[in-house]
């Protein structure tokens, strides 16, 4: 019997790189065989020579055969990847995690609420009910970018606001001469929920202190913890629940979420 070794990557191709932002890029991959993966799981990504970092597809779980990594330039891995071009290969392992849980979403009003690079894990739950929408009540789609140049897939919300039961609203930060858009933090976006609150489902990704701000700010507008599921993209290693090293309480982030339930984690201390 062959037994699939989950520390063994397999080599990819890199066919493209598309810039999205000064600081963001988007790394097209072709693996030898499709990579099946549900919205929300993550990989180990490996620069050969350099070191793996788990990522999120943010492409759409049905197509297998062409995989998306939206990446943003932070440290020793990243750095190095932003400055690979086509044609080289990258390691590819997993999917790992349990990904978003859709079929809790079913008959909801999901909010997806993201903010900076975390659009991008979300971009993949986002095509997964483009397909979908007919299970779901409306998807309403809240976005924070630091400034305008950092705002990601810009160019594609038209298009997902096109369909009847999708809205997306987005701002910045800190207001700049000729952007005629919103102004504020992300949680500015959820002042107002125009639905029964018992009906919405929210998700959310991005960076840790947002993470909570959402949290604390959708709780205030009367969410329930258990209608709260959060993206807790936190360092990992083995990501299979073997190395310890991103559990809460006695959940392991790799193996049980990342995209995890708030009311399964906010009684202990780490959360935030
Ligand atoms: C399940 C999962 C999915 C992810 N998906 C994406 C994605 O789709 N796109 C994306 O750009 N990033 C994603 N990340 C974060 C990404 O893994 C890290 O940014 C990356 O590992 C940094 O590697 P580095 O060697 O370049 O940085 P390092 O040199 O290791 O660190 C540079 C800086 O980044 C911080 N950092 C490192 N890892 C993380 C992390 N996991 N979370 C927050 N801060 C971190 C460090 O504290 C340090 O400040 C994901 C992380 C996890 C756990
Ligand atoms: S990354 Fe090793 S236990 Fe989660």
């Amino acid at each position: 019997m062959i037994v699939d070794n989950p520390y063994q990557p397999m080599l990819c191709k890199l066919v493209d790189v598309i810039e999205e932002t000064p600081t963001i890029k988007t790394f097209v991959i072709e693996p030898p065989r499709p990579f099946a993966f549900r919205a929300g799981q993550f990989a180990q990504v490996g620069v050969p020579g350099v070191g793996e970092s788990p990522f999120t597809p943010s492409s759409n779980p049905s197509e297998p055969e062409r995989l998306e990594f939206t990446v943003i330039r932070t440290g020793r891995v990243t750095e190095v990847l932003h400055a690979m071009k086509p044609g080289a290969e990258l390691g590819l392992r997993g999917p790992f995690g349990q990904g978003y849980p859709v079929d809790e979403l079913a008959d909801k009003h999901v909010f997806v609420v993201g903010g900076g690079c975390g659009l991008a894990p979300l971009r993949s739950l986002i095509f997964t009910l483009l397909g979908q929408l007919d299970r779901v009540r409306s998807m309403r789609i809240k976005y924070g970018a630091r400034e305008s140049r950092e705002i990601l897939y810009r160019n594609a919300y038209e298009e997902w606001a096109r369909h009847a039961k999708v809205d997306v609203q987005c701002t910045i930060d800190v207001a700049e001469p000729g952007w005629s858009g919103k102004v504020g933090v992300v949680t500015t976006l959820l002042n107002e929920i125009d639905v029964p609150i018992e009906d919405v489902m929210a998700v959310s990704c991005g960076p840790e202190i947002m993470l909570k701000f959402v949290t604390q700010t959708l709780l205030e507008r009367g969410l329930k913890p258990e209608q709260i599921i959060l993206s807790m993209n936190r360092r990992m290693s083995c990501g299979i629940g073997k190395c310890g090293r991103c559990n809460i309480g006695p959940y392991y982030l790799c193996r049980d979420g990342p995209d995890i339930s708030y009311a399964k984690i906010k009684d202990f201390a780490n959360v935030f």
